[in-house]
């Protein structure tokens, strides 16, 4: 029923304005404005569940003005509320805009140094759980592992336009396993759009990408497979879904097929 009155036109664009059902059911029609965040937050925290993990944390790498990280916030506490899980929220940004371009794969024809500046004090005042790191990541990011309250990280999202920012930010995945899930999920801002920026795998965010694969054996950030086809409402943000596998973290092979018949039985036609 919801799926039919979900594809008469404008009915979507109402049920935002009225954002009534459950996270579940707002989740699976996209009725979000980051509908790429609430994907990434929801499933990572349905996985940490199962996983029987309490607790977990959301990271935005770029936060420029704070629009994303005010929506990722916002829709931690509905998750949280609906799941029943404790959820850490943590923005990362110089505070000062976009550094200086290191080289052609920062894609300076894009962007430069000073682009998004913020006002700090200004977000903050309007932030009411989530944590904003301040500084390059360079200098942050290694403090940031060895925080001892640091709940697992479960997703990630990479808005930070740079080949080099992005390269640095993969360092999240360099702590002790238990600082993160064995599955996190990860969106990447900077992967489509192919009239300006021609994103490829030799510069920008999907450079990054590719290298970490090259280097790393027992770890890849693989881009989730045909969920534009799985979704009832196909859309962009469908191709901006990864997932960070690491296939020596202790939980990476549990089991987490739900228990009962109809998950372990072919179907008789
Ligand atoms: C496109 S903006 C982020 C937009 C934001 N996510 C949103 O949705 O409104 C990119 C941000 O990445 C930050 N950034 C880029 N490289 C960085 C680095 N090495 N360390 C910290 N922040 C960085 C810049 O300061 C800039 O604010």
């Amino acid at each position: 029923m919801i799926r039919l009155l979900s594809r008469i036109p404008g009915f979507r664009r109402l049920w935002l304005k009225f954002p009534i059902g459950s996270v579940a059911l707002r989740t699976e029609h996209d009725i979000w404005d980051r509908k790429a965040y609430a994907y990434g937050v929801y499933s990572s925290a349905k996985l940490a569940k199962t996983l029987g993990l309490d607790k977990i944390s959301v990271i935005e790498f770029g936060v420029a003005g704070g629009n994303g990280l005010l929506q990722l916030e916002e829709i931690a506490r509905q998750v949280s509320d609906e799941l029943g899980i404790n959820i850490q929220v943590y923005g990362f940004d110089t505070g000062t805009g976009m550094p200086p371009p290191v080289d052609y794969r920062d894609l300076p024809y894009v962007w430069e140094e000073g682009f998004y500046r913020m006002e700090p004090e200004k977000l903050r005042a309007r932030l009411r759980k989530a944590e904003l790191v301040l500084g390059n990541l360079q200098d942050t990011l290694p403090q940031f592992l060895n925080r001892t309250d640091l709940a697992p990280i479960a997703f990630v999202s990479f808005d930070l336009d740079y080949y080099s920012s992005t390269k640095t930010a993969f360092g999240v995945f360099d702590g002790p396993c238990e600082t993160r899930l064995p599955r996190v999920y990860c969106y990447f801002d900077d992967v489509v759009w192919p009239e300006h920026a021609c994103h490829n795998d030799f510069t920008g965010e999907l450079c990054a990408i590719r290298e970490y694969n090259e280097e790393q054996d027992r770890r890849k950030v693989a881009k989730l497979a045909n969920l534009t086809w799985m979704r009832p409402h196909p859309a962009r943000w469908n191709e901006q879904i990864y997932v960070h596998h690491e296939f020596d973290h202790p939980s990476y092979s549990r089991m987490i097929t739900p228990q009962g018949e109809k998950f372990r039985q072919n179907r008789i036609v």
